[in-house]
């Protein structure tokens, strides 16, 4: 979603501004503003639709040695995207950046008559709330901005900084993640770590509810009832060369490519493949608590949905007694859904802040269903809310769409399966081809990444010419050709959708013909031959087929097959799944889209 940067030291601030907006770019990227302060209150105010580069040309012409300030890249929820709805949103002498949704913003708009209101946003409103609490400065800011938040319904992360005061930011937060980075003479805001990787590594992480005064030399946390908070710094754990591009052209190759080392990184300590056991820590329940589950509800949102989708077909195969349902957590969070006792939820989450992942899990709580995190930002919402955890490890993942986190969200989360399997006393014989073909999946991955790129990099160039293509699998291969299928779509705009093999006659077979593809995983084992009837179906009615498969004898006449490796059996498709994230980034260079930041979306969508 959006991203919130602000500083206040001894440095130039206009310059951190813009580096930490363009390190958050990827969050939101629809419009972008900054404003500083100079010491005697008065403020340059830039902002510019589009990317961050055209508030840099805007910010040639007004360099300013000012050492306040606060900055925003928006993703438009309220109000198109336009240079007067970008932020920071002025009202007085008050400005405000924002991250969330005001729901209550036309009832509180009602009643500030006062300020003329320039853009269509929540945010503005909130900015003018804000400055009715401030008197012209009669009451302080931190103050002003309490009494506002008291009256607001939503979420929120902020920061406001008023002429008044141009020594002090103050910021809070209400579901929508603020970082406090503390450094040597100076103090740097961010929404999200990764801007303050390389200036301190010390950070604050706000809580819900709280509201912090911020100088250049302190930090003052208080809840919104006024009890002052003793701040825990905390270590960023992030470096430089994890949120830079490395050599690659794009973010998202480099992370497709990162594969091995993040699956590594997943597995670390985590597997013996000797013994064919694994042993996580973070989920924290005792082997009493792991043999009781029944049922697991896994919950997630795009991507972290169809890795958890991918991972209950696993968990189910070698867990006796076990029901697994996985969720889309903006359906579930308002179903009326009965949790049978014996059950554990996964909340499945890249970011850790998902806004209706994140309401999932504080509603699973309620009913005292105890809730383990699948994760990978460090210290985010979701990790410090879930009852235990897993952090699946993978470093910053920039690009929009999820590549290395959905691979080790589902190899993560088939590991716990394989604790609650093993504590249910499943048989080592049974549980040690998963293991032994997990603790092989780095060097497979390493092994397949270097095979096929450059084959369907051809392949892609001539699915490219297509708007419309069809992704189909079976069993574990199903919930990969779902997760295939999003990835082209949300980068290429390719209009491609998912279908269970055993569907295709009853509705999608009607579409097969010259405007779309069909991307078919063929996985070796019991259901291939049936699979392969379905392809025939396909063929028999003009289908323009890509086969990705790890069976040597394949031999149907179809367009284009991909042949992977068929070391691994059991977890075939993950690697199939490695084709179809390549597949997607080929066909969307050629295509000549911005691959790591399509049209409309965002990384981390922390509003509902
Ligand atoms: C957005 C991203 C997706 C991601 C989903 C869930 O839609 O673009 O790549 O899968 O959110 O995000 P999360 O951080 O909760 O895994």
């Amino acid at each position: 979603m959006c991203g919130i940067v602000g500083y206040v030291g001894n440095k130039n601030a206009q310059d951190f501004l813009i580096s930490g907006l363009k390190r958050l770019e990827y969050r939101g990227y629809d419009s972008a503003g900054i404003v500083t302060l100079d010491d005697a209150g008065e403020a340059t105010l830039l902002r510019a639709k589009g990317k961050i580069v055209n508030l840099e040309e805007k910010l040639a012409e007004n360099k300013r040695e000012d050492k306040i300030g606060i900055g925003h890249t928006r993703w438009a929820t309220h109000g198109e995207p336009s240079e007067t709805n970008a932020h920071p949103h002025q009202a007085g002498d008050i400005y405000l950046v924002h991250n969330g949704i005001i729901e209550n913003y036309k009832e509180l708009k009602e009643h500030l008559t006062e300020h003329e209101f320039k853009s269509q946003t929540d945010s503005e409103v909130l900015a003018a709330l804000v400055e009715s609490f401030y008197g012209g400065g009669e009451y302080s800011l931190v103050d002003a901005v309490v009494q506002a938040l008291k009256l607001v319904k939503g979420t929120y992360g902020i920061a406001v900084i008023s002429r008044l005061n141009p020594h002090e930011i103050v910021v809070a937060r209400s579901g929508s993640p603020l970082v406090i980075g503390v450094g040597h003479d100076e103090t740097l805001i961010a929404s999200d770590a990764s801007a303050l990787v390389g200036h301190t590594k010390q950070a604050i992480y706000l809580n819900d509810g709280e509201v912090a005064l911020v100088t250049s030399h302190s930090v003052e946390i208080k809840t919104l009832n006024a009890e002052p908070v003793s701040a825990k710094v905390e270590e960023i754990e992030t470096n430089l060369a994890a949120i830079q591009k490395g050599g690659y052209e794009h973010f998202l190759l480099k992370e497709i490519m990162e594969q091995p080392e993040s699956l590594r990184e997943t597995l670390r300590g985590r597997v013996n493949a000797t013994e064919g056991t694994v042993r996580l820590g973070g989920p924290g329940l005792t082997e009493a608590q792991l043999r009781k589950i029944k049922h697991l509800v896994i919950v997630g949102c795009g991507t972290a949905y169809h890795a958890g989708l991918m991972a209950g077909y696993y968990i189910e195969q070698f867990t006796p007694e076990i029901t697994i349902e996985t969720v889309i957590a903006s359906e579930y969070r308002y179903r009326n859904a009965y949790i049978p006792k014996d059950s554990v939820a996964l909340i499945v989450s890249q970011s850790g802040e998902t806004a209706d992942t994140l309401a999932c899990l504080r509603e699973i709580k309620k009913q005292g269903v105890p809730t383990i995190g699948i994760v990978n930002a460090i210290g985010s919402t979701i990790a410090r809310e879930v009852d235990g955890g897993t952090y699946v490890h993978v470093g910053p993942e920039i690009s929009v769409a999820s590549t290395k986190a959905f691979t080790s969200q589902m190899i993560a989360m088939v590991m716990f399966g394989l604790t609650i399997a093993q504590a249910k006393g499943v048989k080592p014989s049974v549980l040690r081809p998963y293991v032994q073909e997990i603790a092989k999946l780095p060097e497979v991955v390493k092994e397949t990444l270097a095979s096929v790129s450059a084959e369907v990099r051809e392949v892609a160039a001539k699915y490219a010419e297509y708007d419309h293509a069809i992704y189909l699998g079976r069993d574990t291969a199903y919930p990969a050709a779902m997760e295939g299928a999003l990835k082209l779509k949300e980068i290429s705009y390719v209009d491609a959708n998912a279908y269970a093999f055993g569907e295709l006659k009853h509705g999608p077979l009607a579409l097969v013909d010259d405007r779309f593809f069909e991307v078919a995983l063929l996985p070796s084992g019991e259901l291939y031959d049936k699979a392969v009837s379905n392809v025939q179906e396909v063929l028999a009615r003009g289908g323009h087929i890509l086969a990705i498969t790890n069976v040597d004898r394949f031999d149907l006449p179809v367009e284009n097959v991909v042949k992977i490796t068929t070391e691994l059996k059991i977890f075939a498709p993950v690697i199939m799944n490695l084709v179809m994230q390549l597949l997607a980034y080929y066909v969307t260079v050629a295509k000549g889209y911005n691959v790591d930041q399509p049209r409309n979306l965002a990384k981390s969508v922390t509003v509902e």
